[in-house]
């Protein structure tokens, strides 16, 4: 496995793969929703690359950038287990030297939801996964559901941009008890993590009314709101319905559709979605 700080060194690299390349951005801190995705880039193409970068471009004034868990040590450990080809981990400075200005915005799928809860978001990670893309250069890309927005995003700015990589999105691998893995579990209280399951609860529960043939969006907002509303610990920052495509807010669930939450348990903000007939 080549560890690579460098651009340069990626492309000596990318210049010698043979067959297709698969690649699994990732912020580090790896868990198995991250190998599972790792699993699926090495299951469906000849070479693998794996990113650890923690992006400050994505996050907030105020959030989480410089506490996010960190362990490049642990994480190179499972990749190597994993038999990835190439981890890409760079310093800050080489992803953004001086003077670094451009930025990709996808205007406004970009803007909801997580978009309007964390102002500038997409816009730091389409500009990251842009610039990884055109380092890397992988045929296919791999990205989880439980980030349904980010998912619609990346699929914008490819086809946008024509840049000419398959993104595959991977179902969320949860804990037992449906807590999505996420690097920010780290964080919740013992309190806390045992109230943490009760947003898959009230997504499964709203997921079920759909499936029994309820289609109008607002009830099945409502439906979440009012399981989470039992559980006093958290606190509901979003519930939506919403086009999988373009992640705008539906009346009626009639087509491919993504049910997504974002809620604080004390300082920690967790997100999870699952899809209403989407694939
Ligand atoms: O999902 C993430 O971990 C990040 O948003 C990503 C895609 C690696 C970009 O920094």
């Amino acid at each position: 496995m080549l560890v690579a700080e460098w651009i340069e060194q990626v492309r000596a690299w990318r210049g010698h793969v043979t067959g297709s390349v698969g690649f699994v951005p990732t912020m580090g801190y790896l868990h198995a929703g991250h190998l599972e995705l790792v699993r699926r880039a090495r299951h469906e193409n000849d070479a693998e690359a794996v990113s650890i970068f923690v992006n400050p471009l994505q996050f907030g004034p105020g959030e989480d950038f410089a506490r996010y868990p960190r362990d490049l040590e642990c994480d190179l450990r499972l990749l190597q287990d994993e038999r990835v080809d190439l981890v890409f981990a760079p310093e800050v400075v080489e992803i953004y030297p001086p003077g670094f200005s451009t930025v990709v915005d996808v205007g406004s799928i970009g803007q909801r939801l997580e978009g309007a809860s964390r102002p500038g978001h997409f816009r730091g990670v389409a500009t990251v996964v842009t610039k990884l893309f055109m380092v890397v250069q992988p045929h296919r890309a791999y990205f989880g559901w439980k980030d349904a927005q980010q998912v619609a995003v990346i699929r914008k700015l490819v086809a946008d941009l024509a840049i000419p990589v398959e993104i595959v999105a991977v179902p969320t691998v949860r804990e037992e008890d449906g807590l999505a893995y996420s690097s920010r579990n780290i964080y919740l209280s013992p309190e806390e993590r045992r109230a943490a399951p009760a947003l898959y609860a009230a997504l499964t529960h709203a997921r079920v009314l759909w499936q029994e043939g309820e289609r109008d969006a607002e009830r099945l907002r409502q439906a979440v709101y009012a399981r989470l509303a039992e559980e006093p610990l958290i606190r509901v920052d979003y519930v939506s319905v919403a086009d999988a495509g373009t992640m705008e807010e539906l009346a009626v669930a009639d087509r491919p559709a993504v049910l997504s939450l974002a809620a604080w348990l004390g300082t920690t903000r967790l997100i999870d979605a699952v899809l209403l007939g989407a694939e």
